[in-house]
């Protein structure tokens, strides 16, 4: 089909993160204008239902009438200060002691910053502070994960462990080690206990730490289910097992909630269903609802009195974003965790998840799927070529990506990753009667997905 008049101007003026640019010539854009709950509206008037909540951000779908009066408020009253030489502001200094409060460990202080990347970028740039101020500056090796998703700036894509991220960017930086990807699914051994994988994970982990040297390395990253990796759920007992080594080798534990937080796996914090420890949390995404831009760091006491000592040697602490704690994303964040609070959403989540996972678990017997597991509010499922033998389709005939355009086809939105897995994680105001239609939808997408498999004769 020819490209309409809005397709070719986007065509020659945009370019679009994640997407394949020369396919996009072709194709062009599917262009939205509008949104209502769970629903978004393109502009030939056909409805999606958003089964990634944007990219895992809109928690609260898209007409929450309080966030668009808290950001007009804020607007009219202080549309822009920095925080830079000392300036605050209310919304600011609300939203830091409201974090703290709900934070899942013991925060002592918050640092704003605009998106995931950045505030990962910043855990990094602390945890060297951090061991520079203590007098070990050979610690500043990072260790993070294969599979994982931190971001794309420069040190969060290099924490990525993710092949689409570094190929072609000169990326990762030297310094920054991926351990295992701890997926039973797909690199549990045959005959192997849930719990021996997750200790084989963690035996892994401990023997890179001591091959590099312990008092090389600065700090571990995690996020409770990796996310973009493809929704992968950790075994049980991993992250105790993982803690216990990083406490005994003094090594940092940042804890990358940018997806997980919020309420998404059933408890406030991915950190509370998963019994993680860290000394610092990284949020985004769901803070705002996706309303506005905004992300934090929440630090432990000691990281910083360690920052107090640099500064006390240093001056300035040279570190900080022009919107860093911008008081319209600021005030409404604020406006979002008290309709959360109001909302009570972590039992709302709780409540829907049975539903949810229910027909998670039944997508199992589809003859493309190989894995569909969940938590919370929050799913991924893998298509496969075989399902006794676990084998992918070959990547080139990207078959995740032929699914969700069937998916779109039949008016629901998710996303397909690495090893055609496709994600779901809908708005937490979505009804039990919206999760049935959402997967509905998605069951008549993956049979014409099965149809199309077998017209090309992709299984050999
Ligand atoms: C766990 C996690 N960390 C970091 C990021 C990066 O966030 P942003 O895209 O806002 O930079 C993402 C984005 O999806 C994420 O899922």
């Amino acid at each position: 089909m020819p490209l309409t008049n809005a397709q070719q101007r986007d065509v020659e003026a945009l370019i679009h993160p994640y997407t394949n640019l020369a396919k996009h010539r072709e194709v062009g854009p599917i262009i939205l204008e509008r949104g209502k709950g769970v629903y978004i509206y393109d502009n030939r008037g056909r409805d999606y239902i958003d089964a990634l909540a944007g990219l895992w951000c809109v928690s609260l779908g898209y007409n929450e009438e309080r966030l668009v009066e808290a950001a007009t408020r804020q607007l009219r009253e202080l549309p822009y200060s920095h925080i830079f030489a000392g300036r605050s502001h209310e919304p600011g200094i609300e939203l830091a002691e409201r974090l703290k409060e709900v934070s899942p460990f013991a925060a002592s202080k918050v640092f704003f910053a605009n998106s995931g990347s950045e505030a990962n970028d910043t855990q990094i740039k602390l945890a060297w502070y951090y061991w520079n101020a203590k007098g070990k500056p050979q610690k500043k090796k990072i260790i993070s994960r294969n599979k994982a998703y931190h971001g794309v700036t420069m040190v969060s894509a290099s924490l990525t462990g993710l092949p689409n991220n570094h190929r072609a960017f000169d990326l990762p930086f030297a310094g920054i080690l991926h351990a295992d990807c701890p997926h039973l699914y797909r690199y549990g051994e045959a005959g192997e206990s849930e719990d021996d994988f997750a200790a084989r994970m963690a035996a892994n982990l401990e023997a890179l730490i001591e091959r590099e040297g312990p008092d090389t390395i600065a700090a571990f990253i995690a996020e409770p289910v990796m996310g973009a990796g493809g929704v992968i759920t950790p075994p049980a007992g991993y992250f105790e097992r993982v803690q216990s080594i990083l406490a005994k080798h003094d090594t940092l534990f940042i804890d990358d909630e940018v997806i997980c937080g919020f309420g998404r796996t059933g408890n406030y914090w991915g950190a509370q269903t998963y019994k993680m420890r860290p000394h610092a949390v990284t949020c985004a995404k769901a803070l705002s609802s996706a309303y506005q831009p905004i992300s934090a760091v929440m630090m432990h006491e000691e990281m910083y009195q360690a920052m107090l000592d640099q500064s006390r040697a240093i001056g300035v602490f040279g570190h900080g974003f022009t919107y860093s704690a911008h008081p319209v994303a600021a005030a409404v964040a604020i406006e979002t965790l008290k309709i959360y609070e109001e909302r009570n959403i972590v039992a709302r989540v709780r409540k829907l998840s049975e539903p949810f996972l229910e027909r998670v678990r039944a997508l199992n017997e589809h003859p493309l799927v190989g894995e569909a597991v969940g938590v919370g509010l929050l799913a991924g499922v893998e298509l496969v070529a075989d399902k006794a033998a676990k084998r992918n389709f070959p990547p080139e005939k990207t078959v995740g990506m032929v699914c969700a355009n069937f998916a779109q086809e039949e008016g629901l939105f998710t996303r397909s990753m690495l090893n055609d897995r496709l994600g779901f994680c809908p708005p937490l105001i979505i009804t039990e009667a919206e999760i049935n239609e959402m997967f509905d939808r998605f069951t008549r997408a993956l049979d014409k997905t099965e149809e199309w498999v077998r017209r090309e004769r992709l299984r050999g």
